[in-house]
């Protein structure tokens, strides 16, 4: 696919087809995106995939956490901060939030719908994988996120390659503990992110979603021309 054209098409997808995805496919995907630069070329990254059975133990065990309200571990409490009130940032998150719940025929008083709609990221959408990127927690915090970043884009494009589609979510990582637990990843390791992945299913609503992007004006200051 033309670069351009995957940066324009790429959407984050919320429901994926049972189809598994081969695992020379995510290699190749992997291979592809660790092209993305770094600081100093240190490639901060380490990536987790999981499929199958490894999977399936984290989905259960996610929702189990999700339905008993548990607080997520103390290394994840800043997924958890919001945006302030009546910011830019607030508004666009409540914007693609409506646009969503519309698609899906969520009213905003349907509290059983809008849990179970919540459901679903801790269940990465019903992928056949996930991608959990992290990084040793001896790094300092901004140069890995940033460089996870990059890599993480790039996943996201390379995907599309492959008839692929994904979606990044800080829902994947919420409950650390228990894809430590079920990929065996030490404390050592930053879990920065999770990414869904497989074949779309064009049928769900909510993947018909198209987000808002403000005009550049709003976000670019020319300075010299
Ligand atoms: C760091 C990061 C975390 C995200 N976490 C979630 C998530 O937990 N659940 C979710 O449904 N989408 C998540 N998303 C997807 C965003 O909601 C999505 O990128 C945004 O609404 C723009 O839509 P688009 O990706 O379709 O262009 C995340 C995206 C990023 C970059």
């Amino acid at each position: 696919m033309e670069i351009v054209e995957a940066i324009r098409t790429r959407k984050s997808i919320r429901k994926f087809k049972p189809q598994p995805v081969s695992k020379e496919m995510l290699k190749e995907i992997l291979e592809i995106a660790v092209r993305a630069p770094s600081a100093e070329n240190t490639q901060p990254w380490e990536f987790f995939v999981l499929a199958g059975e490894v999977l399936d133990k984290v989905k259960t065990d996610n929702i189990t956490k999700v339905r008993n309200f548990e607080i997520p571990p103390d290394e994840m409490a800043h997924i958890l901060v919001e945006r302030p009130k009546g910011s830019v940032y607030r508004n666009r998150q409540i914007d693609i939030a409506k646009q969503l719940f519309s698609l899906m025929d969520i009213p905003r008083e349907d509290k059983a719908k809008r849990a179970s709609w919540m459901e679903r990221g801790f269940r990465y959408f019903d992928a056949p994988a996930a991608i959990i990127i992290a990084g040793e927690t001896s790094l300092p915090v901004h140069g890995s996120y940033l460089d996870a970043g990059a890599v993480m884009q790039n996943i996201c494009l390379a995907a599309l390659h492959f008839g692929l589609h994904t979606c990044i979510e800080n829902q994947g990582v919420t409950y650390s503990d228990v894809i430590r637990k079920h990929a065996n990843i030490p404390a050592t390791k930053r879990l920065m992110a999770a990414i869904a992945i497989g074949y779309a299913d064009w049928d769900f609503p909510a993947n018909k979603v198209q987000s808002d992007r403000e005009p550049i004006e709003k976000s670019v200051t020319w300075c010299g021309l």
